[in-house]
């Protein structure tokens, strides 16, 4: 079968290529899927600079989403059927390839009604918009809530899906004011440009301080965080898109002066740890699709040798809202 395959790690697209690989079989509490769409998310990139703890060895395919058909059961898995549409969570990557190798317990079948690009960018990206919501920042609805990567396919989601549970005020933020109108056309009430006025600028955005902050940006914006969310309020620490080693995390005095909570959130983590959640969550999302309350529009890339390209463009920062890539028809 074909696959992406990465040789090592690299800043840019120089090491990735689509080559002929071996196809999976799965084994007991797995299943194999034939691949008809991908997503394409920031952690293949992550994986491609070669950041801690997400390529346990070269060579690497990357792809922690996929939507397709089930091409073979492994030994114990009864509640799937070959042939059946379905959507899947990938905790050891491998879905950007015509197959891919899922454990049951993380692979869903997807409504006839929601489109197979969309349900290649349910089981990592939607799936985690909706967790950092309720799981993590226990979303509640009339809240503020502050995304720190507004313009990224997380960031889109979120915008998606507040109005879906309740509804709140959306302030985003982005690298560049050329981002602006396509925060606020996904979604955004308020935009704001990352820069050095940014806790003034979402103050004023937000008309006071916000409740929920969801932040993948390390701990460098933790005092940010720290000085626009309001009492009671909770912040997300959920990524790392600048890569490096990452800070202190703020002193108890200030939370407990300030009654915030910190949390973090990892799905890839969750994935391993309590898959059943995950997959409630997953199976969440598709209905939220399928009746219409979440409607994500999705870039499709495609094919697999057009992917290194949106790798580089999510690299530069210059993406916008999700990209997934079309690998077969569906
Ligand atoms: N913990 C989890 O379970 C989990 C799950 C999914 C994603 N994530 C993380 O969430 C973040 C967003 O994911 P995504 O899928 O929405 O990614 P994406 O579509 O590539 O968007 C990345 C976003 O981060 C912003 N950004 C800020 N600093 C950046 C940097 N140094 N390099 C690149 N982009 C930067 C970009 O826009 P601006 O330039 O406009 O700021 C963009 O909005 C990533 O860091 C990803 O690793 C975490």
């Amino acid at each position: 079968m074909r696959a992406l395959v990465m040789t090592g790690p690299s800043q840019g697209s120089d090491r990735t290529e689509v080559r002929d690989v071996e196809a999976p079989r799965p084994g007991a509490g797995e299943v194999t899927v034939d691949v008809t769409h991908a997503g394409i998310n920031f952690i293949d990139v992550m994986a491609r600079r070669g950041d801690a703890g997400y390529v346990a060895s070269w060579p690497f395919t990357p792809g922690k989403e996929v939507a397709g058909t089930v091409r073979e059961l492994g030994e114990d898995v009864t509640d799937l059927a070959v042939g059946q549409r379905v959507a899947a969570f990938l905790p050891g990557a491998g879905g950007l390839a015509e197959i891919a190798l899922a454990p049951a317990a993380l692979t869903v079948p997807v409504p006839d009604e929601v489109p197979s690009a969309t349900a290649a960018a349910a089981p990592l990206m939607l799936t985690t918009a909706l967790m950092l919501l309720t799981d993590a920042a226990r979303f509640g609805a009339g809240d503020t809530v502050l995304v720190h990567s507004a313009s990224g396919g997380v960031g889109s989601a979120v915008a998606q899906l507040v109005p879906a549970l309740g509804g709140g005020r959306l302030i985003g933020v982005v690298g560049r004011a050329e981002k602006i109108p396509a925060a606020l056309k996904s979604g955004y009430d308020a935009a704001v440009v990352r820069d050095d006025d940014l806790a003034e600028a979402v103050r004023a955005a937000a008309g006071g301080a916000v409740d929920v902050v969801l932040d993948p940006l390390g701990t460098a914006m933790v005092d940010t965080d720290l000085a626009v969310t309001a009492p009671g309020g909770r912040i997300v620490l959920f990524g790392n898109a600048g890569g490096g080693r990452s800070g202190a995390l703020p002193p108890l005095d200030r939370l407990r002066a300030g009654n915030i909570a910190v949390a973090g959130f990892s799905v890839s983590a969750l994935a391993v740890t309590a898959p059943h959640r995950v997959a409630v969550a997953l199976r969440r999302v598709l209905d939220l699709v399928t009746d219409g309350r979440l409607d994500l529009p999705v870039t499709e890339v495609g094919s697999l040798a057009e992917t290194p390209a949106t790798h580089q463009l999510l690299a530069d920062g210059h993406g916008s809202g999700k990209y997934v890539v079309r690998i077969a028809e569906s």
